[in-house]
């Protein structure tokens, strides 16, 4: 039998920071009530493309590896905002990483992009179709985001991270995976500008109007993701007493306890980074991971419960099963351009751009 271990790992935040305080200068809002209601006090925003941002993770996670680029077979990445959609994102990170013999396929599932790219690639690499994979999660929203709508622009952050899988006889990487989507929900979450639907052009890119039902998506985020989970252990006969560390999508604070407390999971085995980074949808879990990593939270042989959320609505939990090693074979040297604008500046400059209709750029 073989199986997709994961062998390689790599994150990469833009440095711009942006604080709740920073965005109480231009919303109704204060960092009493954004802590309160979501746990989240900053996210960062980019001043580089998400190409940018995937060529750094995926560097990393393949020096981590102590994989070649031009050993890599498939490239997955997983993304709901792409700098272009044709063509697509994971054919620019291909030829950046010069891994001329990979296949590239974006998937997009939302936040659960990265999740459901993971069991696009295990598959592959189980059936023997490739022998390995880069898996990504990445996002870049705050070009998208509509900056002066306070139900949404509190809660997203740019972000990105990668990891390597590579066939293994040994039994690990994705032990159980259970995937949904409840599309009846489908109109809760909505942005408007993105999509063929707008190629009349009367619309430019940089003019998304979001549809935001936050309390519906909360309550089936919390059904989507604790059903989930229950199946994924169930599948494997595990309780939850059985699962070392849970890393779940950070959307908000209040929906991961509400998932831990249904599913009977301690609070302390769940990792949080949601306070940092805010929801970067599908970049929230793989960045997760690696925090986990460099923070030993993951050690050898560990079993992880990976549960998401996402637009559409899509729902899924992974159960994973870690390898020996928990530190990174090597270390790149490749690094984003310095950043020389500070998080509002940036942010700043999106709101100019909608404002005046002007397509985005970052
Ligand atoms: O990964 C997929 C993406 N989706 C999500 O993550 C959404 C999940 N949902 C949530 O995280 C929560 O529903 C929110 C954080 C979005 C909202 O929290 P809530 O506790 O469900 O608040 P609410 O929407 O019921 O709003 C409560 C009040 C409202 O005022 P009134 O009507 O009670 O006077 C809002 O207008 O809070 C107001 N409000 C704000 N106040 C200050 C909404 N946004 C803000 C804000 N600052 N940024």
């Amino acid at each position: 039998m073989t199986y997709a271990a994961v062998t390689g790992w790599g994150k990469c935040l833009p440095p711009a920071v942006l604080t709740n305080a920073d965005l109480a200068t231009f919303l109704e809002t204060d960092d009493e009530w954004i802590v309160s209601r979501t746990g989240i006090r900053e996210r960062r925003i980019s001043h580089v493309r998400l190409e940018d941002l995937a060529f750094v993770a995926a560097s990393r996670a393949l020096a981590a590896a102590g994989l070649d680029p031009q050993a890599v077979e498939l490239i997955v990445f997983g993304t709901c905002s792409f700098d272009d959609q044709v063509p697509n994102q994971a054919s620019g990170l291909q030829l950046r990483l010069g891994a001329k013999r990979a296949a590239a396929m974006d998937v997009n599932t939302a936040c659960t992009s990265f999740l459901y790219a993971l069991s696009t690639a295990n598959a592959m690499i189980r059936s023997g179709v490739v022998r390995n994979a880069v898996v990504l999660g990445g996002e870049l929203i705050s070009s998208l985001m509509d900056w002066d709508n306070r139900g949404v622009a509190v809660l997203f952050g740019d972000g990105c991270a990668a990891v390597v899988l590579e066939a293994s006889p040994r039994e690990e990487g994705v032990l159980a995976e259970k995937l949904g989507c409840d599309a009846e929900a489908r109109s809760t979450l909505v942005i408007q500008g993105m999509g063929g639907r707008y190629a009349d052009f009367s619309r430019r890119y940089g003019a998304t109007d979001w549809t935001f039902e936050g309390p519906e998506i909360f309550k089936r985020a919390v059904l989507g993701m604790s059903g989930a989970c229950a199946e994924v252990l169930a599948a494997r006969g595990m309780s939850p007493q059985d699962v070392d560390l849970v890393i779940p999508h950070q959307a908000n604070l209040r929906i991961i306890e509400a998932v831990s407390k249904r599913c009977g999971l301690s609070q302390e085995r769940v990792f949080v980074n949601v306070h940092r980074y805010g929801n970067m949808s599908a970049a929230t879990v793989p960045v997760a991971l690696v925090e986990a990593l460099e923070e030993g939270r993951v050690q050898p042989h560990a079993t992880l419960l990976l549960p998401a959320f996402g637009a559409g609505l899509t729902w899924c939990a992974h159960l994973l099963r870690w390898g020996e090693r928990v530190v990174p074979r090597g270390t790149s040297s490749v690094q984003l351009p310095p950043c020389e604008l500070t998080g509002l500046q940036l942010v700043e400059a999106h709101r100019r751009r909608r404002n005046q209709s002007e397509p985005s750029v970052a």
